[in-house]
């Protein structure tokens, strides 16, 4: 696919796009000329995990030039019920082991929630790390399903060798509860935690 292919999200600072519906095998349209369909057809590539210097631990980046508003991947895993979750994240705690449970709230006459755990079965989403001051973001993507999967974009040009990062509870709706373990994003908007998983 050509940069200029790209399905590109984010046009304009003013339109916000707060979920996405791809087409599927439902569509009429012709699927070779289609720009509806990114997320279904897998992650970017030129990605690499590497041993992140900031985050003392694994992060992902990517090796070549990604535009602003571009998939890069999914962050995908298991899908949890919340009890399950809180179960798993018990767990987590009191063995201080990583955090890879996400949880994505969507907000219509009622709350949505998705949880996806990539711990055990999972793709490169996973080593994304958290920044108070991020270059990517998440949107929920529905393809073929009403359940969607956690799509991660571009929220700015991205250039060679930089790491890829979000934010763990979404720039837009955090609730300021800042009880996780110490933030080492090194951004000067910095909170000092990341976001503790709420489900
Ligand atoms: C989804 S994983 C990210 C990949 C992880 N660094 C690895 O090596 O597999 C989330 C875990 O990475 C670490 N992490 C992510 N963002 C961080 C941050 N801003 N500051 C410190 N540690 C962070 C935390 O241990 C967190 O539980």
């Amino acid at each position: 696919m050509r940069v200029e292919d790209e399905l590109v999200v984010i046009p304009s600072e003013s339109q916000q796009f707060r979920s996405i519906i791809e087409c599927n095998e439902l569509c009429e349209c012709q699927i070779s000329q289609c720009l509806n369909r990114r997320v279904q057809y897998g992650p970017r590539q030129k990605l690499e995990v590497f041993e992140s210097s900031l985050y003392k631990s694994k992060g992902l980046r990517t090796t070549a030039y990604i535009p602003r508003g571009a998939f890069i991947c999914e962050y995908a895993g298991e899908l949890l019920t919340p009890s399950e979750a809180q179960r798993r994240i018990k767990i987590i705690d009191e063995s201080c082991q990583m955090n890879y449970i996400l949880c994505l709230y969507e907000h219509s006459k009622t709350r949505l929630i998705t949880i996806v755990d990539p711990s055990k079965r999972g793709n490169i989403g996973r080593y994304l790390n958290h920044s108070c001051q991020p270059n990517c973001k998440i949107l929920p993507v529905r393809t073929n399903c009403p359940i969607p999967k956690i799509g991660i974009f571009a929220k700015r040009d991205i250039f060679a060798n930089e790491e890829l990062c979000f934010h763990y509870a979404g720039e837009d709706n955090y609730n300021g509860m800042l009880n996780g373990k110490p933030c080492l994003c090194g951004s000067i908007h910095c909170n000092g935690f990341i976001p503790n998983t709420e489900i």
